[in-house]
């Protein structure tokens, strides 16, 4: 059987943790295209050497220093050119998040379906607001498009609630979505750090957006709710319906009077069917110290499905970092290559 091509669009860290999963297991797999805004672009029919790719891009460098065996691969191209040029079967996009526009991210997922590729994606901005009308361009393509990636990182949500829940009806998801707010608000109740000095570690740590108001304002959870809603729930909501609130308010002193009564703080994003209609939100909640998601430190995420054959499910893991979301990557990829075989 011919190996499926792959090209990737967005190569920063989830393309990188990417590359390092596929050159480490090495799946049945040609990575034919790699473009990125800051690190340039390649196009190479006969596949580029992940590990020599990887060896340039870890240090720092740029794409068009990789040196190429084969005389037909191509350098510059931007990623619509990428896309439209480069004949992979799959493309994974991990680009940077837009959650107001969603762009460019969704110009570069139309373009690959139209194209006909199964398209994978960590982005929350095209997976928030445009899920429905992407799901339709795939299915009329007869290709797949999975968003493993957009909440909780490589940690089953879609994956789980797609096989494993298969026959449950999910009736309502709750949990801590955003490992940033949730790092920041362990460190300030265990270690009695400043909400600055929290904040300044997770951007160091490299779990905080580019632009951490996100996190903090509660903007990167809620747009996780409305992924979760719309896939989960069947809803089509749009992230301005949402009722949001972040941590960004939350003193030490809250955060100290709430552990006096044995409650404590967390971000809390949910959202739940009620009759034919949705009810979501995403808002700092004390929790009570039994419950399951209290008990979630650091930048740990977590989530409950409440279902009707099996009541609460919750299941808890990383939700950001390299290898974990390029683990959702890889893992999207995998169910697009066992089922296309
Ligand atoms: N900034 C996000 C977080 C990254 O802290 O959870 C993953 O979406």
């Amino acid at each position: 059987m011919k190996k499926k091509n792959l090209a990737m669009i967005g190569c920063g860290t989830v393309g990188q943790g990417l590359l390092r999963i596929i050159a480490e297991k090495k799946p049945d797999l040609n990575v034919v295209a790699i473009s990125d805004k800051l690190k340039g672009a390649i196009f190479d029919p006969n596949g580029i050497d992940v590990s020599k790719m990887l060896d340039v891009l870890e240090n720092d460098g740029k794409i068009e220093e990789y040196k190429s065996a084969s005389k037909k691969a191509i350098t510059g191209l931007d990623p619509i050119e990428t896309i439209k040029n480069c004949n992979a079967d799959i493309m994974a996009e991990m680009t940077y998040t837009d959650i107001e526009t969603g762009q460019p991210a969704t110009s570069y997922i139309e373009t690959a379906l139209e194209q006909g590729m199964h398209v994978t994606t960590s982005n929350k901005g095209p997976a928030a607001l445009y899920h429905a009308k992407l799901a339709k361009l795939a299915a009329k393509n007869n290709v797949q498009f999975l968003i493993e990636g957009t909440v909780m990182s490589g940690t089953p949500v879609f994956n789980l609630a797609r096989e494993t829940l298969t026959g449950c009806k999910i009736t309502e998801v709750k949990g801590i979505l955003n490992g940033t707010t949730n790092y920041i608000l362990t460190k300030m109740e265990n270690e009695g750090w400043s909400y600055n000095d929290a904040l300044k570690k997770a951007q160091e740590l490299g779990f905080a957006e580019a632009d951490p108001t996100a996190d903090v304002e509660g903007f990167d959870a809620l747009a996780k709710v409305v992924i979760l809603s719309n896939y989960l729930l069947e809803g089509n909501i749009k992230p301005d319906e949402v009722p949001r609130q972040g941590i960004n308010e939350i003193s030490l002193e809250n955060i100290r009077s709430a552990a006096e009564e044995g409650l404590r703080y967390k971000l809390i994003g949910s959202t739940k069917l009620e009759g034919e209609s949705i009810s979501a939100y995403v808002k700092p909640v004390k929790l009570d110290l039994s419950d399951p998601l209290a008990g979630v430190g650091g930048a740990t995420n977590a989530l409950t499905f409440n279902t009707d054959l099996l009541g609460e499910v919750t299941i808890q893991g990383p939700g950001a970092g390299k290898i974990e979301t390029g683990f959702s990557i890889f893992v999207d990829i995998m169910t697009i290559l066992r089922q296309d075989s």
